[in-house]
């Protein structure tokens, strides 16, 4: 059997599978909700990802010890680009600054100064959700933190380190760093040399679906595991997933409905398109690359208002879709932290234009559900300007379960959109997967199959129109309250 570890900024998911591939058995433990010391900024405690680990594979030595003591072979997801600086004797310097922490513009303005290639060199713009601008602040404003920085690690490098010992990342998840060279799978020491780092300071590279290291022997034991057990190189969460629902081939992808919102497609080559803050990364298969566009609120547009109306999210999107007739007069800006993809500014913020005295909760609901989908649209034109096309389309996250939404995006990215059936094919699948290729030297293509789709998602041609009117009314919004809204 193989077992799948996804880091979550939730919680963390541990699942595992045999070798036919089929689920066996999961668990899951919550972590404490990041910390914001300030606007913009989004901290949490290292050894809350470790805990959380260990209570998971605990719970699996309870309710699956049998297929626990087989696995050959673990594979980590994690939330990308949080920054986990390390002193020498191993100890964590400060608490891991997170992907959805914006608080380094700066700093990102100030590397793109000194190095006038990182564009070209990282594939990608300096964009504050990424480690290297993190380090970058912690240098100006933490001196003496940055002084003992020994190594940095993403989160899950660091549970892999406590796993195994080793410093070792994976292709996907260091492209998210800034200190990669995307083309090459390569550090890049101009780019490292922009934060004051090195590649000492940087794990070993390694492929999603190549062995990082070997569990420790007091690990093994704890969780009754009798054989050599290796660590997979895993992947960052967002290639997981692809690995998790087989979009792993050219025009492959997901969007992702979840706290933050992706539109993930699988490239043949390195795909890079800055001018539209595309992410251009390394897939977690050999040879491989992916783009993909991020909003940082989708779900988490819908939760704000919820909380701020006293109803919950799914009530309020089953008000919204009792009473759909189309676009309403509303509309929602989803910027309620800063955006990455298409405008990439951190100080952005959210906004409702078009009120009246009929503005109620079900329809601010449609307008947060019909903004987020614009944000995909946006997501999907970047992407095509940069020569992609997207061939296939599965929808994942919580916010795939409104038929209301899905329906909304067909229409708004004009094609079919497929659901899976319930059940689990995000990271921590993808992270088993991954572990099962490392073990035994499968074919990854053969590995990471797509789930039975329960239903296609076609776009409502009536809607067509009315969407794209809407659709350019939210585009001219933007820049129009820019400078009131950041
Ligand atoms: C991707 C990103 C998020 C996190 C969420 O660039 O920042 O999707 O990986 O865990």
């Amino acid at each position: 059997t193989f077992l799948g570890i996804d880091i979550g900024t939730s919680g963390v998911k541990a699942l595992l599978i045999n070798e036919g591939g089929t689920i066996i058995g999961e668990a899951t433990a919550a972590a404490r909700e990041p910390v914001r010391p300030h606007p913009g900024w989004s901290e949490q405690d290292p050894a809350d990802w470790w805990s959380a680990t260990l209570a998971t594979v605990d719970a699996l030595s309870k309710t699956n010890a049998e297929a626990l003591a087989n696995v050959r072979g673990i594979g980590l997801s994690g939330h990308m680009h949080g920054a986990t600086l390390l002193d020498k004797g191993d100890a964590v310097l400060r608490p891991a600054i997170l992907w959805n922490d914006g608080r380094s513009s700066a700093q990102c303005t100030e590397m793109e100064a000194a190095l006038p290639e990182l564009r070209a060199l990282a594939g990608n713009i300096a964009m504050p959700g990424f480690t290297a601008p993190k380090i970058a602040w912690v240098r100006e404003n933490e001196p003496a933190i940055f002084d003992r920085i020994a190594k940095v690690l993403l989160p899950k490098a660091y549970v892999r380190l406590l796993l195994c010992g080793e410093y070792v990342e994976d292709m996907s998840d260091a492209a998210g760093t800034l200190w990669l060279d995307v083309a090459r799978r390569d550090w890049s020491d101009a780019l490292l040399g922009v934060t004051g780092l090195d590649r000492s300071h940087m794990p070993r590279l390694v492929e999603g679906t190549e062995v990082a290291g070997k569990l420790k022997p007091e690990l093994a034991s704890r969780w009754g595991m009798h054989g050599e057990v290796v660590i997979a190189g895993g992947a960052g969460d967002n290639a997981a997933s692809a690995c998790g629902i087989g979009a792993v081939r050219l025009g492959e992808g997901f969007v992702s409905l979840g706290t933050s919102g992706v539109l993930f497609v699988s490239n043949d080559k390195f795909r890079p398109n800055t001018e539209g803050a595309v992410h251009a990364f390394c897939h977690a298969i050999p040879n491989t690359w992916h783009q993909m566009g991020v909003i940082l609120s989708a779900t988490d547009s819908l939760n704000w208002l919820a909380k701020l109306t006293g109803q919950n999210a799914a009530q309020l999107a089953g008000t919204a879709e009792a009473r759909f007739t189309g676009p309403g007069e509303e509309i929602f800006l989803p910027y309620l932290s800063g955006e990455r993809t298409p405008h990439n500014n951190a100080n952005a913020r959210g906004s409702f234009v078009g009120l009246s005295h009929l503005s109620d909760p079900a329809r601010l609901a449609q307008a947060v559900m019909e903004g987020v989908s614009f944000a995909f649209r946006d997501c999907q034109r970047v992407l095509s300007d940069a020569g992609t096309k997207i061939d296939r389309l599965l929808a994942v996250g919580g916010g795939s379960k409104s038929a209301l939404w899905l329906k909304m995006l067909a229409t708004n990215l004009d094609m079919e959109i497929a659901l899976p059936e319930d059940g689990d094919f995000g990271g921590a699948l993808g992270a088993a997967r991954l572990g099962l290729c490392a073990a035994t030297g499968a074919d990854p293509q053969s590995v990471m199959t797509m789930p039975k789709i329960k239903t296609l998602i076609a776009p409502d041609k009536s809607l067509s129109t009315v969407y794209a009117d809407q659709y350019a009314r939210y585009r001219a919004l933007y820049p129009a309250i820019e400078e009131a809204i950041s």
